[in-house]
């Protein structure tokens, strides 16, 4: 079983080039199938999330070709089936955007019911609000969610929660409905903009995406777009933080540093330097650690998908942190993994407590979930001594290259696939 042998204890050091939003990737692929005329989609992630979404398209018609790694044409003027159905679609969340695109183009949607990463119960009660809202009888069977209307006509949405995925999928079903629709209390992430962007570009009618308010005029249909997805918030974040852990100096290129402002901000506020310019951040770190406080929030809050990865620079820091999960409820899965290589930390409810250590040790670890597997990775890089990291599939849901951008920056880190694999690793290191 592939896993990631890693020898730690240096710091990293140089450049990285970030790549495009999973999170923004994921709709924006699904919505390009509400058009008839093809689309042509650059900067796309190759992560597995992806891969999993467009089989799951292609499989319902909708014509996908790829013309190199990172871009993607799309045509959904042939799609020969409203339902999307397969077990792996079960895997990733991505796919209930599948619900918001089939649903507002052909105002009928089957498609399996999301999965994604094991971080807590993931309600879709606003995603159900929100179509009803709109006209569509909504019924779930045999883990499936039926989605039907005879017409969509907008309407006025207040979401309970603020909700990304709800968001993101009653923007795509309203954008074809007749009259306006208002989502209230929207997220404000920068994926739900860049949708909105990318809609706009094929001729939808979308205002206030990014504040509270989006609204939306429907349109009658929507045509072909070239578009260029946002670089990825939480890759960039991750390796920021990377710095951070490593007591490193990194560059991270191709970054919105806007988009990174809550992480920059807590950075700052733990010792490093963070340099911004027009389209990358440097952190150093050259001072220890200090400790600090710490609550998930929605954008422009500091991110959920960042929880891990500042969890670990804060075991590492001087003094007691805090770090308040409030999205998630099991996002602290990899506290134990941690804890073995010699972390100080108590969970209580949806609270860590952090006393921050000197060192971690190596230790054979095992990846629970796409955020937290990464965090583990870095923490692996900093600890003394020899670690692997087991089930880096989930890594590979959301970071393309993972072990190879770190080896850039210098880290001792390899893929391996076998127990001799592992030897050759540790014989070449030392
Ligand atoms: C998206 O998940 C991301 N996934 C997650 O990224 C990310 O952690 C999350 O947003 C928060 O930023 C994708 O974009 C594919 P939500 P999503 O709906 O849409 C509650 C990663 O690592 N809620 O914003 O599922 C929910 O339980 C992943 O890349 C309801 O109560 O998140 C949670 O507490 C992991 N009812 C909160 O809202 C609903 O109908 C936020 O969830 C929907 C959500």
């Amino acid at each position: 079983m592939e896993q990631y042998a890693i020898k730690g204890g240096s710091p990293l050091v140089g450049e990285v080039e970030i790549g495009g939003a999973k999170n923004a990737a994921l709709p924006i692929l699904a919505a390009a199938l509400m058009s008839d005329e093809t689309v042509y989609i650059d900067n796309v992630p190759e992560v597995s999330d992806i891969e999993i979404l467009l089989d799951g398209m292609k499989n319902i018609g909708v014509s996908v070709k790829k013309k190199g790694r990172h871009f993607v044409t799309i045509n959904g003027g042939n799609v020969t089936s409203i339902e999307a159905i397969d077990d792996n679609l079960k895997k990733i969340r991505g796919s209930y955007y599948l619900v918001g695109a089939l649903l507002g183009k052909y105002k009928e949607a089957v498609v399996t019911l999301p999965g994604g990463c094991d971080i807590g119960f993931r309600a879709i009660d606003q995603h159900i609000k929100g179509f009803k809202a709109l006209g569509a009888d909504i019924r779930i069977e045999s883990g499936v969610i039926k989605a039907y209307a005879k017409k969509l006509v907008g309407s006025h949405i207040y979401m309970d929660v603020v909700s990304v995925g709800a968001t993101i999928n009653v923007m795509m079903a309203s954008v074809l409905a007749e009259g306006t629709t208002i989502i209230d209390n929207a997220a404000k992430e920068p994926h739900v903009v860049d949708l909105a962007n990318f809609l706009n570009s094929m001729g939808a009618n979308i205002k206030g995406a990014g504040t509270d308010v989006i609204r939306i005029k429907g349109v009658e249909r929507l045509h072909g777009t070239e578009y260029t997805i946002i670089p990825d918030q939480i890759e960039a974040g991750t390796f920021m933080f990377a710095a951070a852990i490593t007591k490193g100096d990194v560059m991270v290129k191709n970054v919105i540093p806007k988009h990174l402002e809550s992480i920059s901000a807590k950075l700052l506020e733990i010792g490093c330097e963070v340099e911004e310019a027009d389209d990358c951040v440097r952190v150093v770190a050259s001072k220890p650690l200090k400790p600090t406080h710490v609550k998930t929030l929605p954008y422009p809050g500091f991110p959920t998908d960042m929880q891990p990865q500042i969890t670990v620079a804060l075991a590492l820091s001087q003094g007691i942190s805090i770090v308040t999960e409030t999205l998630f409820e099991n996002r602290f899965k990899y506290v134990d993994e941690l804890t073995r290589m010699g972390g100080n930390i108590k969970v209580e409810g949806n609270t860590a407590i952090i006393e921050g250590v000197e060192k971690f040790s190596g230790a054979g670890i095992t990846a629970p979930d796409l955020r937290a597997g990464a965090a583990l990775v870095m923490a692996a890089l900093a600890a003394d001594g020899f670690s692997t990291v087991d089930d880096i599939k989930y890594i590979r849901r959301g970071y393309e290259d993972f072990h190879i951008k770190l080896q850039g920056l210098g880290a001792q880190i390899a893929l391996v696939d076998s127990e001799r694999e592992l030897r050759k690793f540790k014989m070449k290191i030392g």
